[in-house]
């Protein structure tokens, strides 16, 4: 009905009175669900929608009397749906909340899954969602760990913790990053994912929420805030700096390379093994500071172990209702002295 191949204008249909059990149909079809990170497709077990005339059909649904169906309580219900229907189409950002599973996998080529809650997205608040970067990161964990097996070894002689290796995330956001590393190092590893103080109990809650595949594996994890703009009061003692610090997604105003990189300076350790691992997507209008965090890291110190491109798909698409490329930079970095 709602489909490529019919042409019939979609607001035409209400002329026809439908019976309710159609109009939920169709509100169903038109349910836009957030597509998984690196896929280009479409839901292929749905029927194409033709963007044109949506609007107006879910706009004249919201706006008729709805008379002719049987009860106040149906006619609400399906001025609901309408309404929801219209606010997924405005973007991203009028989204209603929503719980979403991750796929990670692991060295050993299983994949254990995630959930995280995502609350509705304001502009103050992109920690709300979480990121293409991030999901590419989690992703390649396993790799960048087993191409530094260092970082994996137990033999971490100048390691600043005795027995597990300590790892802080920087602008976790919903968290995905962190908790992939935490399941994934199991007993190896301790992580404080961190964010800003508005982000942070949707951030403790999704720990919470995995505490059980967490507990399985033996991760420690928490949470707690961590601005960047605000440098430590003190210079942290070497017990107190983090052997690893992973960053996803973080640079998106002008102050944010500086901002970031004197966060890493005080919080990595000087050990021989101490890495940061940063995602960023080369989005045109952030090139440059792309290119400023790169040189001021090196300013610092720290030289590029390892380093890629790859490419994911935004989780929305744009208004045409094509996929939307993304080309990612991944990095690992360490102290060039040490190198
Ligand atoms: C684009 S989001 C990325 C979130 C997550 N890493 C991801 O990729 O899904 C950027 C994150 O940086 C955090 N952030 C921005 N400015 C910050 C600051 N000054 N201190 C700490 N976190 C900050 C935001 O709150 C947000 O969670």
């Amino acid at each position: 009905m709602i489909t490529a191949d019919d042409d019939e204008p979609l607001h035409g249909i209400l002329y026809t009175k439908p019976p309710s059990s159609e109009i939920l149909k169709a509100l169903d079809y038109l349910a836009i669900q957030p597509k998984s990170f690196g896929h280009g497709s479409r839901d292929a077990s749905k029927p194409k929608v033709l963007p044109s005339g949506v609007t107006e059909y879910l706009t004249s649904i919201i706006s008729s009397s709805l008379a002719w169906l049987e009860s106040d309580c149906l006619r609400e219900e399906i001025w609901d749906i309408a309404s929801a229907r219209l606010s997924e189409r405005a973007g991203r950002t009028a989204m209603p909340s929503l719980s979403r599973l991750f796929h990670i996998p692991t060295s050993s080529g299983e994949e254990f899954s995630l959930t995280l809650h995502e609350p509705s997205l304001t502009s103050d608040n992109l920690g709300m969602k979480t990121w293409l970067s991030s999901y590419l990161l989690s992703r390649r964990l396993h790799f960048i760990f087993e191409s530094v097996p260092e970082l994996v070894n137990s033999d971490l002689t100048s390691s600043s913790s005795g027995t597990r290796l300590r790892a802080l995330e920087l602008g976790s956001g919903t968290g995905l990053v962190g908790l992939s590393f935490a399941t994934l190092q199991g007993p190896s590893a301790s992580i404080h994912l961190t964010d800003l103080p508005a982000i942070v109990p949707n951030l403790a809650s999704n720990a919470a929420l995995n505490s059980e595949l967490l507990c399985e594996v033996n991760a420690e994890v928490t949470t707690g805030v961590l601005d960047w703009s605000t440098p430590p009061a003190s210079a942290p003692s070497s017990e107190e700096r983090y052997d690893i610090i992973l960053a996803a997604d973080p640079l998106y105003s002008p102050e944010h390379p500086r901002w970031l990189v004197q966060t890493i300076e005080p919080w990595l350790s000087r050990s021989l093994h101490a890495r940061a691992v940063v995602e960023l997507p080369l989005r045109d209008a952030y090139l440059p500071q792309v290119e400023e965090f790169r040189k001021r890291m090196e300013e610092i110190g720290l030289a590029i172990v390892e380093q890629g491109n790859e490419t994911g798909y935004d989780d929305w698409e744009d208004a045409d209702g094509e996929s939307v490329e993304v080309h990612c930079w991944w990095s690992v970095w360490g102290w060039s002295e040490k190198l």
